[in-house]
C-alpha cells in the first residue's frame, strides 16, 4: 500500500463503532503502508456542529483517542484538517466538476437534513466532496473506514476520475475503500437495525471509548437482546439482529470468528454471555479511555503531535496543489 488516508469527525461521543470499524483496522495498516496520515475533520464537524458542542476539546479527544489505540505519531501523521488550508481549496475546484446529481444521490445527506432539506446548509450538502477532497489531496491509494461511508468513498473515485479525464493527465490515483473485518457495521445496543452513532439521543445505544468499566457494564446489561439461548454457528442467528450485533463485537474484542464464538456459548442465555462481554471490555476498550484522559491532561503535548503531523501533510498538500493548479491553468 502506498499511502493511507482516514479521518473521524471530531463531534464527541467517539464510539466502539468508530473504533472497531476504523481506527483498529488503521493501527494494522499503519505498519503496511509506505506512508500513513490520520486526520481529525474537524471543517466536516462543522456542517452540524451546535452550540452545545465544544468543537476544541473534541479535536483534542479525537487526537487522544488515535494515540490510545495505538496511532504512532513518529510512524503515522496526526493531523487537524483545519490546519491544512488546501483541503478547502481542492474541495472548491472538485466543486466545480461535480455534477449536482451526484450528490442528490448521497444517502447521508438525506438522513442528516432529515424532513427539513432547505434548511440543512450547504456544507452538509457539499460535504462528500470536501471528503473526496481530504482523500485525493494526498493522492492517498487506500482508505480504510466504516461501511457507512462506502458511497462517499464511490463519489471521491468518480471525483477523481471527472477530475483526470477533464484536465487529461493521470495526476489522481483511484482510491481503494478499505472495508474489512467482522465489525465494518457495529450496529445500536438499542435497536440491531440501526447503526450506532454519536447523535443517537440514547446514550445506552453506544459504548463511548471514554466510558468507566461501571457504565460499559451497565449498557451491556442493558443492551437489548431476545428470549432465544445462543445457537452454536452464527448462521443459526438468523433474523436476530440485536444478538448478531453483541456476537460480532465480542468476535471483534477477542480476535475470534463469530461462529467460534456461538460454539463457546452454545445453549446459553446471554446472561453469561453478556457477563463475559462487558469484561473483554474492560480489558479492551476501558484502558483505552483512561489513556486518553492521560493525553488529554497534557495537551501541549497533543498540539506538538498535531503540529508535526500538519507539518508533513502540508508538505504533501502544498506538492500536489502545484499540479493540481498547473493542470487547470491556475496561474
Ligand atoms: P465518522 O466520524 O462518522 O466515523 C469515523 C469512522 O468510523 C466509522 N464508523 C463506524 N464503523 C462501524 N460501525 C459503526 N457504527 C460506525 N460508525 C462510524 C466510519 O465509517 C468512519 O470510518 N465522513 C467521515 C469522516 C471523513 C473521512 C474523510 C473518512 C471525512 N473525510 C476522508 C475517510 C477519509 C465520517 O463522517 O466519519
Amino acid at each position: 500500500m502506498q499511502r493511507i488516508l482516514s479521518g473521524v469527525r471530531p463531534t464527541g461521543g467517539i464510539h466502539l463503532g468508530n473504533y472497531l470499524g476504523a481506527i483498529r483496522n488503521w493501527v494494522t495498516m499503519q505498519h503496511q503502508a509506505k506512508e500513513s496520515l490520520f486526520c481529525i475533520v474537524d471543517m466536516h464537524a462543522l456542517t452540524t456542529l451546535d452550540a452545545s458542542e465544544n468543537l476544541a476539546e473534541n479535536t483534542y479527544t479525537i487526537a487522544a483517542a488515535y494515540l490510545s489505540a495505538g496511532i504512532d505519531p513518529d510512524r503515522s501523521s496526526i493531523f487537524a484538517q483545519s490546519h491544512v488550508p488546501a483541503h478547502t481549496e481542492l474541495s472548491w475546484i472538485f466543486s466545480c466538476i461535480t455534477p449536482l446529481g451526484w450528490l442528490n444521490r448521497m444517502t447521508q445527506f438525506k438522513e442528516k437534513a432529515g424532513k427539513h432539506k432547505d434548511l440543512a446548509c450547504l456544507g452538509l450538502y457539499a460535504y462528500p466532496v470536501l471528503m473526496a477532497a481530504d482523500i485525493l489531496l494526498y493522492k492517498a491509494t487506500h482508505v480504510p473506514v466504516g461501511e457507512d461511508q462506502k458511497q462517499h468513498l464511490e463519489l471521491a473515485r468518480d471525483i477523481a476520475g471527472a477530475f483526470n479525464r477533464r484536465f487529461g493527465e493521470d495526476l489522481f490515483p483511484i482510491p481503494e475503500p478499505m472495508i474489512f473485518g467482522t465489525a465494518t457495521r457495529v450496529m445500536s445496543l438499542r435497536d440491531g437495525t440501526s447503526k450506532m452513532s454519536k447523535s443517537d439521543i440514547s446514550e445506552y445505544s453506544r459504548i463511548e471509548l471514554l466510558d468507566t468499566a461501571d457504565t460499559v457494564a451497565q449498557k451491556i446489561r442493558k443492551a437489548k437482546t431476545d428470549m432465544e439461548p445462543l445457537p452454536d454457528t452464527f448462521s443459526g442467528l438468523e433474523h436476530r439482529p440485536e444478538a448478531q450485533n453483541l456476537v460480532n463485537i465480542y468476535a471483534t474484542l477477542a480476535n475470534m470468528s463469530p461462529d467460534a464464538v456461538c460454539q463457546e456459548f452454545a445453549g446459553e442465555n446471554f446472561s453469561p454471555f453478556k457477563h463475559k462481554l462487558a469484561e473483554l471490555m474492560a480489558e479492551t476498550i476501558v484502558p483505552m479511555g483512561e489513556k486518553m484522559r492521560q493525553y488529554l491532561s497534557d495537551k501541549a503535548e497533543l498540539d506538538r503531535i498535531m503540529k508535526k503531523g500538519a507539518h508533513r501533510a502540508n508538505e504533501l498538500a502544498t506538492a500536489h496543489m502545484i499540479d493540481v493548479r498547473r493542470a487547470i491553468g491556475i496561474i
